[in-house]
């Protein structure tokens, strides 16, 4: 019921540092009752790690090296005293805890709580289930928890399937690996119209995951251009931006102003934008301005770590029903660029996330 004593790890010894590959003890090897150990067979690769390794201080301090990633996928190596939902070789997926080492992926074995782990299903390969939880809690609490939309969920017991009926939603960034994922959860709620854009080379793809209107991005990107799609019949609920630049978060704000219906806008409550990253000050500074009657839009910048206390309302059924869904066909993972090596291939992983990808997740393959 542990952890082994060592195992590799791909270690960040300093800002900007490449990647060093060296043995690694946990913190901690014995595990707590509730707790897996699970081996690792891949990590996906999300923007926040390259973030990460070029400025470790803004979430490590001098916590050095540090060990990261948080999206994987692995087998049952042992289990706790109290886990009965889970079986050593079992397979799944899971989410690291930034910052706590011992759950992070960029290594061979980690540890965590057995409540927020996803049973792979038979359908779904190590490599897609890897890049599943980083982006699908970030999608899943931006729309569910009080911190972003707070929408009553799918598996809620009281119509949460059918939450988002008779509303439209606008998704930002469709293709990106959050935007496909919201795109999904908004149809899973019952969104009557759901507007998304992305280069045209996605739009087969977005329309079979949910998509109502899929917009060009390089030729459909004003404000009036999503209004027209939304629609003048139809409530548009929220504007979810998935990619979060300060252009992003005018451009929703702009939206949210110049639609026809939105939710709070006749109560003269603030409209709602969730956004992958903090609100930026002249977003902030449209969406207060009132002059001419522009409508009150209020930005919410979400952090989903789902493993954390105060996001296991969310993140506890994520992992039970996203694992229903994907079996049944109903959620479909990112589509995975695999790179070979272990904890050796995640220097040239990170290089090609950094780099820019479209539509893709780069996941590594232990
Ligand atoms: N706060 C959190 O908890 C959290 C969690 C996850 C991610 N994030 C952040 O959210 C952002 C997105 O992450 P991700 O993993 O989803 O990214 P990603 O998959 O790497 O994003 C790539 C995609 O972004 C699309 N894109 C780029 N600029 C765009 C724009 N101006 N408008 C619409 N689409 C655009 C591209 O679309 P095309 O190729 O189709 O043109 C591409 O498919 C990152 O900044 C990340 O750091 C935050």
């Amino acid at each position: 019921m542990s952890l082994p004593q060592t195992f590799q790890a791909a270690l960040l010894t300093g800002a900007g540092a490449p990647i060093e590959v060296r043995d690694r003890t946990p913190e901690r090897a014995g595990l707590e009752p509730q707790e897996v150990a699970i081996k690792m067979t891949a990590t996906a690769i999300n923007p926040v790690d390259w973030k990460l390794r070029d400025h470790p201080s803004i979430f490590f301090g001098d916590r050095l090296p540090a060990v990261l990633g948080t999206d994987a996928a692995g087998t049952i190596h042992a289990k706790g005293s109290s886990v009965t939902n889970l079986e050593v070789g079992d397979r799944v997926f899971f989410q690291g805890h930034l910052g706590k080492y011992d759950t992070s992926s960029f290594q061979e074995y980690a540890r965590t709580d057995a409540a927020v782990v996803g049973r792979t299903p038979r359908n779904i390969s190590d490599e897609q289930a890897a890049g599943v939880s980083l982006a699908g809690m970030t999608a899943a609490i931006g729309l569910y928890h009080s911190v972003g939309r707070g929408l009553a969920a799918p598996w809620d017991d009281n119509g949460g399937s059918q939450a988002g009926n008779g509303k439209a939603i606008v998704v930002l960034g469709g293709s990106a690996s959050v935007g496909q994922y919201v795109v999904q959860l908004a149809r899973l709620s019952g969104y009557s119209r759901i507007v998304t854009n992305a280069s045209a080379a996605h739009a087969t793809l977005l329309r079979r995951l949910g998509a109502s209107t899929v917009l060009d991005r390089k030729t459909q990107n004003s404000a009036g251009d999503f209004v027209q799609a939304v629609g003048e019949d139809i409530e548009l609920d929220c504007v979810y931006d998935t990619i979060g630049t300060p252009e992003t978060q005018c451009l929703a704000v702009e939206i949210l102003q110049k639609a026809r219906k939105v939710r709070g806008g006749s109560a003269g409550a603030p409209s709602l934008v969730v956004c992958t990253h903090n609100a930026d000050d002249k977003a902030v500074r449209q969406g207060s301005k009132l002059e001419g009657g522009a409508r009150k839009v209020e930005i919410k910048g979400i952090l989903a770590v789902g493993p954390a206390p105060e996001y296991r309302n969310v993140s506890e059924p994520f992992y039970v029903h996203v694992a229903r869904w994907l079996e049944a066909g109903e959620f479909v993972p990112n589509s995975p660029v695999v790179v070979e090596g272990g904890v050796h291939g995640i220097e040239e992983a990170l290089r090609m996330q950094k780099a820019g990808v479209s539509g893709a997740k780069v996941v590594v393959k232990f």
